[in-house]
Order: structure tokens, then sequence, then C-alpha cells
């Protein structure tokens, strides 16, 4: 499937100069999000894994209905403040200053096996945070799967050593 003809495309959206890939145009087409969630989870199904990681908040969309074709349960990672117990807690860079992610001490046992989700993967910040959340359970991130990838901001290299995976690369 052409999924690029299903991502809009917004020109200077937050800020001038930036091309917005917006999914929401994917996801109310029931043959693309289909589309989408039948080739992660074919994909994923093969790794063996025991938990679901999604990332706030677009990662939540794509994450969730995989985990319920696998049978597998979620764990979300939420930006700080979100989550009511106990956490585990990081704080990685942005293009201007830092954010923090969070994540449930106890979501993830030791020595689980994790696949990772969002929609998108530009410097690879995001994804790289939610790893190290996941490794501080003590736990194993076996994927990091994304639908959409931006070559140019180098989030592949950023995640050297992580098995990464996107469906449409711009
Ligand atoms: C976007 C996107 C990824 C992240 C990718 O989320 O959904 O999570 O940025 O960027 P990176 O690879 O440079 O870290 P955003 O922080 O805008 O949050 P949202 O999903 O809540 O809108
Ligand atoms: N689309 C959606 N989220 C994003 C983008 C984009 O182009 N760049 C960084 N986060």
């Amino acid at each position: 499937m052409d999924l690029k003809a299903k991502i809009r495309n917004i020109e200077d959206f937050p800020e001038k100069g930036v091309i917005f890939r917006d999914i929401t145009t994917l996801i109310k087409d029931p043959d693309a999000f289909g589309y989408v969630t039948d080739t992660l989870a074919s994909r994923v199904r093969e790794q063996d894994v025991d938990m679901i990681v999604v990332l706030d908040a677009r990662g939540f969309l794509f994450g969730s209905p995989v985990a319920y074709l696998l049978k597998k349960g979620i764990v979300p990672v939420r930006k700080k403040g979100k989550l009511p117990a106990d956490v585990y807690h990081v704080e990685y860079q942005l293009e201007y200053g830092t954010d923090q992610l969070e994540m449930h001490k106890d979501a993830i046992k030791k020595g689980m096996r994790v696949a990772v989700f969002d929609d998108l993967l530009a410097t690879g910040g995001t994804a790289k945070a939610a790893c190290e959340l996941v490794e501080l359970a003590g736990a194993e991130v076996v994927s990091l799967n994304f639908v959409i990838e931006l070559t140019d901001l180098g989030g592949r290299a950023a995640l050297g050593g992580y098995d990464v995976f996107s469906l449409v690369q711009y």
C-alpha cells in the first residue's frame, strides 16, 4: 500500500520551514490503519516479546492495536507528571531544551522482552529515553517500531545497537 498517499503533509507546522507529516489522515482510513497494524504485528509476532511499550501520545495509536492482535499487554511511557504510581524517570534532549519521560516501576518485570512503538522517528531522543526506562526496569528492548522515519534527522544512528524498523521514510 502507498502509505505516503495516506499521510498528509502540512507546510510550516509547527513552525516555518517544517513539513509536518500528519498521521490523522492515515488512521481515519480503515484500510490504511489496518494495513499498518497488520504489517507491524506480523513483524513483531516473530520476536517473541512479552510486552508492548507505547510512547505518549501518538505511539498509543499504533502500539495498542498491535498488542491486541498479539495478545500482549501494553505499558505506556508518558510525559512527566501523568502517571500516578512510582515511576522511573529520564530526561532527554529536545531541539530547544529538555523534556522528561516516565514509566511505572512495576509495569515491566526484569528479563522481559519488549517491543516499543511510536508514530514517528526524528532525532531518536524520545525512543532512546524510552529504551533507558525499559532498561532501568531490567528488561530488554527487542525492537523499536515506527510508522514514519525522518531520515535526515539521524534517529537511526542515535539508536545504534537497537533493531529499528519504520514503514515509511522521508
Ligand atoms: C513526536 C513524535 C515522537 C517524537 C519523535 O512526539 O510523536 O514521539 O516527537 O521525535 P524525536 O525522534 O526527535 O524524539 P511529540 O514529542 O511531538 O509528542 P506528541 O506525540 O505528544 O505530540
Ligand atoms: N510529524 C509528526 N510529528 C513530528 C514531526 C512530523 O513531521 N516531526 C517531529 N515530530
